[in-house]
C-alpha cells in the first residue's frame, strides 16, 4: 500500500480499545478505515442503515472480516440503534454523514453526530475520531491570500449558507453523454449546506466531548480521491471523474485541495492510536488548479475525451493557497502523490462500471 506511516501496534492503546465502531462502514472513507483497522488486528463493528444492501457487500471480503467484522444496522438519527452498535467498544470512528448539498440533510450531520457522541460517552468509549471536512475550514471570504490554511482556520457559517462551491447534489452517474446533466441540485439551492452541516457537526462533537469528558480527535480531509473499495459511486470521486469523460464540458477557474483516500484512512488510525493526539488534523496533500487536475487526468486516461476548456478564459488563473499538513506528517503520515491516487480511482471506477469505454463519450467541445 502506498500510504506509509510507522505502524503502532494495537497493544500501545488501552486493551478495551481493540474493539472499535466505525459508523458509515460501507462508505468510501468508512470502507478504507474498516480495511486498515482489520489489517491492524482490530475487531470492528461497522454500522450501515441497511447491512443487507448490496452496496455493503464488499466489506465481507476484506481480509479479517470473517473473524473480526460485524455490520450492525444503525441510523445516526436512531439513538437506540447506535447504543447497540457502540456498547462494548473502546473507540468510535464517526464517518457517517450525508455527502450532499441539501438543507434537509444538515440534521443527519449535526443531530447524528450529537447522538454518536452521547452514545459513545454512555458506553464509556475512550476516544472518538470524527471525520470532519475541509468545508469546515476554508469557506472564509475574509481570509487573506497570504494565510497558511491550517487547523486554526474555520469557515464562516453565514458565508456557507450563501454560496455554492461544490455541487455535490448532482445525480451520481457518468454513464451518459455530455450535456445531459443539470448544473444545480434537486433543491435548486445555491447555498453550501454541506459545509455548513459539517462545520456545525464538528462544533457539536467538540461541545459534547467537553461536556462528557470524551477524548475527541478530528480528521479534516479535503476532496478525497483514490481507489473505491465500495461498488457505489461517491460524490468526491464523481466530482473528478466527470472531467475524464467530459460530462462536465468545461472546468471552473478555481483551485481545490485534494488527498488520497488511503491517506485519509491512515490519518484516522494514526490519530486514534497516538495517545497524545488532540484536536484537529488537516488532511490534504496538495492544492491544484482545475487545469492541473484535467492535465493529470489526460495523462492517466489518454483515450478519454478529458475536459480541456476553462469556463472563464478571460480572467487570470486563480492561485493556490498555502496550507499546512504538518500535524499529520508529525504523526508519521507520508502523503501519496495525488497522480497515483487519481490513477487508482480511475481503475476502480472502470472496474465498477462507472466509466464506460472511451468510445462511449463524445469529445469535449472546444
Ligand atoms: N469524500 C470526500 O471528499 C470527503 C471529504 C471530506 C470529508 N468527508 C467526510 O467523510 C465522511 C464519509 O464520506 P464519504 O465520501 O465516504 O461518503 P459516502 O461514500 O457517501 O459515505 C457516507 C456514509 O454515511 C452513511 N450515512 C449517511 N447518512 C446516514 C445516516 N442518516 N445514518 C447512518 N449512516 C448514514 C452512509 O451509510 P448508509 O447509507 O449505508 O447507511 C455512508 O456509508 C463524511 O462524514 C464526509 O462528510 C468526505
Amino acid at each position: 500500500m502506498a500510504t506509509s506511516a510507522s505502524p503502532s501496534p494495537v497493544a500501545t492503546i488501552h486493551s478495551c480499545a481493540k474493539t472499535v465502531c466505525v459508523t458509515g462502514a460501507g462508505g468510501y472513507i468508512g470502507s478504507w478505515v474498516v480495511k486498515l483497522l482489520l489489517e491492524r488486528g482490530y475487531t470492528v463493528r461497522g454500522t450501515a442503515r441497511d447491512p443487507e444492501d448490496p452496496k455493503n457487500r464488499h466489506l465481507k471480503s476484506l481480509d479479517g472480516a470473517g473473524e473480526r467484522l460485524t455490520i450492525c444496522r444503525a441510523d445516526v438519527l436512531d439513538y437506540a440503534s447506535l447504543q447497540l452498535a457502540i456498547s462494548g467498544c473502546g473507540g468510535v470512528f464517526h464517518t457517517a454523514s450525508p455527502v450532499a448539498n441539501d438543507p434537509g440533510l444538515v440534521a443527519a450531520a449535526v443531530d447524528g453526530t450529537r447522538n454518536v457522541m452521547n452514545a459513545a460517552a454512555e458506553a464509556g468509549v475512550r476516544r472518538v475520531v470524527f471525520t470532519s471536512s475541509f468545508g469546515a475550514v476554508h469557506m472564509d471570504p475574509n481570509r487573506s491570500s497570504d494565510t497558511v490554511v491550517d487547523e486554526s482556520c474555520w469557515s464562516d457559517p453565514d458565508y456557507c449558507k450563501k454560496t455554492n462551491v461544490l455541487s455535490l447534489s448532482l445525480s451520481l452517474s457518468l454513464c451518459a453523454v455530455p450535456g445531459s446533466f443539470h448544473s444545480s441540485g434537486p433543491c435548486g439551492c445555491r447555498q453550501n449546506w454541506y459545509c455548513y452541516g459539517k462545520m456545525s457537526a464538528e462544533l457539536v462533537a467538540s461541545e459534547v466531548a467537553r461536556e462528557k469528558g470524551l477524548e475527541l480527535v478530528v480528521v479534516v480531509p479535503s476532496v478525497t480521491v483514490g481507489q473505491m473499495l465500495q461498488p457505489a459511486l461517491t460524490a468526491s470521486v464523481y466530482h473528478v471523474l466527470r472531467y475524464v469523460c467530459a460530462t462536465k464540458t468545461a472546468y471552473p477557474n478555481e483551485v481545490q485541495s485534494y488527498v488520497g483516500v488511503k491517506d485519509v484512512a491512515m490519518a484516522h488510525l494514526l490519530v486514534y492510536e497516538n495517545p497524545s493526539a488532540r484536536g484537529r488534523y488537516l488532511c490534504l496533500s496538495c492544492v491544484l488548479h482545475r487545469a492541473e487536475v484535467v492535465e493529470l487526468l489526460a495523462e492517466i486516461c489518454p483515450m478519454y475525451p478529458v475536459t480541456t476548456r476553462c469556463q472563464d478564459e478571460s480572467s487570470a488563473r486563480k492561485k493556490p493557497y498555502k496550507f499546512s499538513n504538518q500535524r499529520l506528517k508529525d504523526l508519521g503520515l507520508r502523503f501519496t502523490p495525488i497522480k497515483q491516487s487519481l490513477r487508482e480511482m480511475v481503475i476502480s471506477a472502470k472496474a465498477n462500471g462507472h466509466l464506460l469505454p472511451p468510445s462511449s463519450y463524445r469529445p469535449s467541445p472546444l
